[in-house]
C-alpha cells in the first residue's frame, strides 16, 4: 500500500504578514514547512509539497494554486500511485508521527477520511453576521478540526474533482470528500498541533518546539 504526504504550503501568509510566505518563514531554526515534511516522511513512502510560485525547483515541490484546495489537487496529481493520502497543511509546525499514525489506523473499514480535531473548549454562538446572537450551539458535539487529514485515494481524487468556485469555498480537504458524500471520522487530537497563523502563534509554537527538542 503506498503512502504519500501532501503538504499544502502555497499560500502567502497574509495574516502573519512576514517577508517571506508563511510556510518558508524560520521557525525554531528550520523553515516552517520543513517540521511538518519531515514527520510526515517518517511515516509515508514520500512526501509532495505545494508552494508559491517561484519556491519549485526542488524535488518533491510542484506549484500550488490559488486556493488551499488546488493546491492539495496539484499536489495530489503529482503523485497518482497513492493508495492513501496524508494530508498536513505547513502552517501546522507542530506535527506529531503519533498523531499521523493514528489518523493513518482510523482509516478503517468503510471509512474514506480521518480527521484529526480537537473537542471545542469555547462555546460557540451563531449570529446573523451583525452581531447578534441567533443560537448558542450545543457544544459536546463540536470539534475544533485539525490536519492531519488522512483520506482513502479515490475518495480524495473524487472529492477534488470540482469546479475553481467550490474548490475555492472549502476551509479543509474532509469537507470536499463529505460533499461527494464519503464518509468521515474524527481522531481526537490535542490543541498543541495548533495552526499558525498570527505573529502571537508563531511565538508560540517557537515556545513549544523549544521545551521539545
Ligand atoms: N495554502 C496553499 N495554497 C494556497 C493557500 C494556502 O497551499 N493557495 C496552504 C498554506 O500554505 C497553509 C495551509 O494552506 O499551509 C492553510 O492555509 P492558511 O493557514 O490560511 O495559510 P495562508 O493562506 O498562507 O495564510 P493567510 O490566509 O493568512 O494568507
Ligand atoms: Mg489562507
Amino acid at each position: 500500500m503506498s503512502l504519500v504526504g501532501i503538504v499544502p504550503a502555497g499560500g502567502s501568509g497574509e495574516r502573519l504578514g512576514a517577508q517571506r510566505p508563511k510556510a518558508f518563514v524560520v521557525l525554531a531554526g528550520r523553515a516552517m514547512l520543513e517540521w511538518s515534511a519531515e514527520v510526515l516522511g517518517r511515516v509515508c513512502d514520500r512526501v509532495v509539497v505545494a508552494v508559491p510560485e517561484g519556491y519549485a525547483d526542488e524535488p518533491g515541490r510542484v506549484a500550488g494554486g490559488r486556493s488551499r484546495s488546488e493546491s492539495v489537487r496539484n499536489a495530489v496529481n503529482a503523485a497518482p500511485e497513492a493508495d492513501v493520502y496524508v494530508v498536513h497543511d505547513a502552517a501546522r509546525p507542530l506535527l506529531t508521527e503519533e498523531l499521523v499514525r493514528r489518523c493513518v489506523d482510523a482509516l478503517g473499514a468503510g471509512v474514506d477520511g480521518a480527521i484529526a480535531a480537537a473537542p471545542v473548549t469555547d462555546t460557540i454562538k451563531h449570529t446573523d453576521g451583525q452581531g447578534r446572537v441567533v443560537s448558542t450551539l450545543e457544544r459536546s458535539a463540536l470539534w475544533a478540526v485539525q490536519t492531519p487529514q488522512v483520506f482513502r485515494a479515490d475518495a480524495l481524487r473524487r472529492a477534488l474533482d470540482a469546479d475553481t468556485a467550490t474548490l475555492a469555498g472549502a476551509t479543509d480537504d474532509a469537507s470536499l470528500v463529505e460533499a461527494a458524500g464519503g464518509r468521515v471520522h474524527v481522531v481526537d487530537a490535542r490543541i498543541e498541533n495548533f495552526k499558525v497563523t498570527t505573529p502571537l502563534d508563531l511565538r508560540m509554537a517557537e515556545a513549544v518546539l523549544a521545551e521539545r527538542c
